[in-house]
């Protein structure tokens, strides 16, 4: 189970600058440096809300089998693979994401979240993103467009750069990917 109440560091995520000491820092929002886009802005926060620390105890049709800390595991790989840093945050309290949003301003450049079922009336936490002013892509494990009509609004999507449902895990790396894009300029 991850531990809320703090952003966590990545423990596997590759350094993605590790092989490219003697590299210049790309001072634009991207430089092409051998071959390669090099972001200058790479700072992604995997925000969780409401009962997503429950993963692999909750319905796996909808949510599939792997827990939150299995899941942040996979979601560090893809990120590093795209040359992206990850930060992790999960918590259950809605103040807590609030003011967790509120601190991101100047320690990230992109936000993944899954508000969980915050996502369908959660107004304060879409004020509190949009505050936030940085890129974000909406995941939702399941299909909830597909599901109960209440769990079809979002008070986020019109914030969200996309929003990526019912691809479970694999969702995480198409918010990753647009993100990377995006923050490229593409
Ligand atoms: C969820 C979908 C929400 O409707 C639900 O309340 C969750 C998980 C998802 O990832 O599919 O807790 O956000």
């Amino acid at each position: 189970m991850a531990a809320p109440g703090g952003p966590r560091e990545a423990p596997a995520a590759p350094d993605p600058q590790a092989d490219a000491p003697s590299h210049p820092q790309p001072d634009g929002p991207a430089d092409r440096l051998a071959g390669e886009v090099v972001l200058a802005h790479n700072r992604v926060e995997v925000v969780h809300g409401v009962n997503l620390d429950m993963l692999g105890q909750r319905d796996p049709e909808q949510y599939g089998t792997l827990t939150l800390a299995e899941l942040e595991r996979h979601i560090s790989e893809w990120a590093g693979a795209l040359g992206l840093q990850t930060r992790f945050f999960q918590t259950n309290f809605e103040g807590e994401l609030i003011e967790h949003l509120h601190s991101l301003r100047d320690m990230a450049d992109a936000i993944v979240i899954n508000p969980g079922a915050w996502a369908h009336y959660a107004w304060a936490i879409s004020d509190a993103l949009q505050i936030a002013a940085l890129p974000a892509v909406e995941v939702h494990l399941s299909d909830v467009k597909a599901r109960e009509p209440w769990r079809r609004v979002s008070v986020i999507e019109d914030l969200c750069v996309a929003s990526v449902a019912g691809r479970g895990a694999e969702g995480y790396r198409e918010a990753l990917e647009l993100l990377r894009r995006h923050l490229a300029g593409q």
